[in-house]
């Protein structure tokens, strides 16, 4: 985490600016990005790619980071954007990315999702079922427009990752059964108004055991693509999906490369471009969740640390079991002994527990902490749970630091609420 370190006055800073200074500024919870950070990993996959002699398009997810800055960022690298639903679409838009460079993922797109797609052009749509192409190629001819298909295809391969987040089994919702792609690529390449353009898959996210799950999907893609050949079907790229893992504790870190060797190994022999739907590999290392402990409580047997921030801010701990580094802000404390705390939020369930038995100093009301490698499915998948505010985001740029989101205000979290007339009749 090459945008972290820890200044012995100022304590932990994010490139140049003290994470004290943005808690005065904005306030906590906040959720902070690294400019630098995004960059250099954006431009680690792009180099990994090429260096393998591979014509590769990244396509971000977006699901993993919706924030309009981070997608400037991004989008400055000349990232794309893989997106899931019409409000990630907008934002892909809206941050400055090309229709021609967003594709759109998700086994239920709406009607008027996919209306939208084709009313901006986009790159491709992942089609995940024959009712969906049938769906689509209806809306494509009624517009009297085509539009660019890939079938997702579900390898059926174990991603050996956390139950919750893999996608390629047989037994998941995702895409269409291997054995039953020709078929229905032909039958697409048949249909009015589409045009199909190549393979997708997506196996599964948070992948660290190794490149064998992606080595055996990639090798079953490339089977498909020659019999599509085979029988006339034109395939102009392979959509390789995201997946790739980081480390959150002491997980053996995939290096890009070893990603891009598997890709070629695999495929190269189609000498087809690429494409990659990363999220988490690029936003979640540059981001952290930065929280103030509200009081410091001794229960009956052990110390525990309560936040201002809590499972609606960052639900991964609860959901996922999911493991985060927790630094405290500082300034450097060489004194203070680091014993064992269960560190929680204020939420009223015993779910909101980010950490149990982390070493960690005593700490007073107001002392600062840090989540870190936070930046993917983080703020994305915050909630109001209790009534809580969305926390503020900030992206920090060498010495710069703006407030990206405001922290949501209590008008805007009470907003669209209404009691209906009848109800209004009968109060006292
Ligand atoms: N492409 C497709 C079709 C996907 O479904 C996903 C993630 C990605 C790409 C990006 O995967 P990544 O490179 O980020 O692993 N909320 C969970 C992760 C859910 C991933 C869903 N799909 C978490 O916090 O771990």
């Amino acid at each position: 985490r090459p945008h972290l370190s820890m200044n012995a006055l100022d304590g932990l800073m994010v490139e140049g600016v003290p994470l004290a200074r943005i808690a005065a500024a904005a306030g906590t919870p906040t959720w902070v990005y690294s400019a630098g950070a995004l960059r250099r990993r954006a431009r680690a996959l792009q180099a990994a790619l090429v260096g393998d002699g591979l014509r590769a398009g990244i396509h971000y997810a977006v699901k993993a980071n919706t924030s309009l800055a981070v997608l400037r960022v991004l989008a400055a690298e000349g990232l794309g954007a893989d997106v899931v639903s019409e409000g990630e679409l907008r934002a892909a838009r809206a941050a400055g990315i090309p229709g021609s460079a967003i594709v759109f993922s998700g086994v239920g797109k709406t009607e008027r999702e996919l209306r939208l797609a084709i009313a901006e052009d986009i790159a491709q749509i992942n089609i995940e079922s024959a009712e969906e192409a049938a769906m689509l190629s209806a809306i494509a001819a009624s517009l009297g427009r085509t539009a660019r298909v890939a079938l997702r295809v579900n390898p059926d391969v174990d991603a050996r990752t956390h139950a919750k987040i893999t996608t390629g089994r047989s037994e998941n919702k995702f895409g269409v059964a291997i054995d039953d792609a020709p078929a229905l690529y032909a039958r697409i390449a048949g249909l009015p108004g589409l045009e199909p353009v190549g393979v997708a898959t997506h196996i599964g996210s948070q992948i660290t055991s190794g490149m064998a799950a992606y080595r055996a999907a990639y090798a079953r893609l490339a089977e498909l693509v020659e019999a599509l050949w085979a029988a006339g079907l034109p395939v102009k790229h392979v959509d390789c999906g995201g997946g790739l893992g980081i480390p959150y504790r002491d997980e053996p870190a995939p290096m890009p490369e070893a990603l891009a060797g598997a890709i070629k190994a695999s495929l190269g022999r189609l000498n087809l471009p690429v494409m990659l739907e990363p999220g988490r590999w690029i936003a979640g290392p540059p981001g952290l969740l930065l929280a103030s402990v509200v009081l410091q409580k001794q229960g009956a047997d052990r110390r525990f640390l309560v936040l201002d921030a809590a499972m609606n801010d960052l639900v991964r701990p609860a959901m996922y079991e999911a493991w985060h580094g927790i630094l405290p802000v500082g300034p450097v404390d060489f004194v203070s002994p680091v014993a064992p705390a269960d560190v929680v939020g204020p939420v009223c369930e015993t779910g909101d527990t980010f950490a149990r038995g982390r070493a960690l100093p005593s700490m007073t009301p107001g002392a600062l902490v840090a989540f870190l490698d936070a930046g993917a499915y983080g703020a994305a998948m915050s909630s109001t749970y209790n009534m809580r505010p969305l926390a503020a985001e900030v992206l920090v740029d060498g010495t710069r630091f703006a407030v990206t989101r405001d922290r949501q205000s209590y008008e805007a979290l009470l907003a669209g609420n209404r009691i209906p007339d009848w109800l209004e009749e009968r109060s006292p």
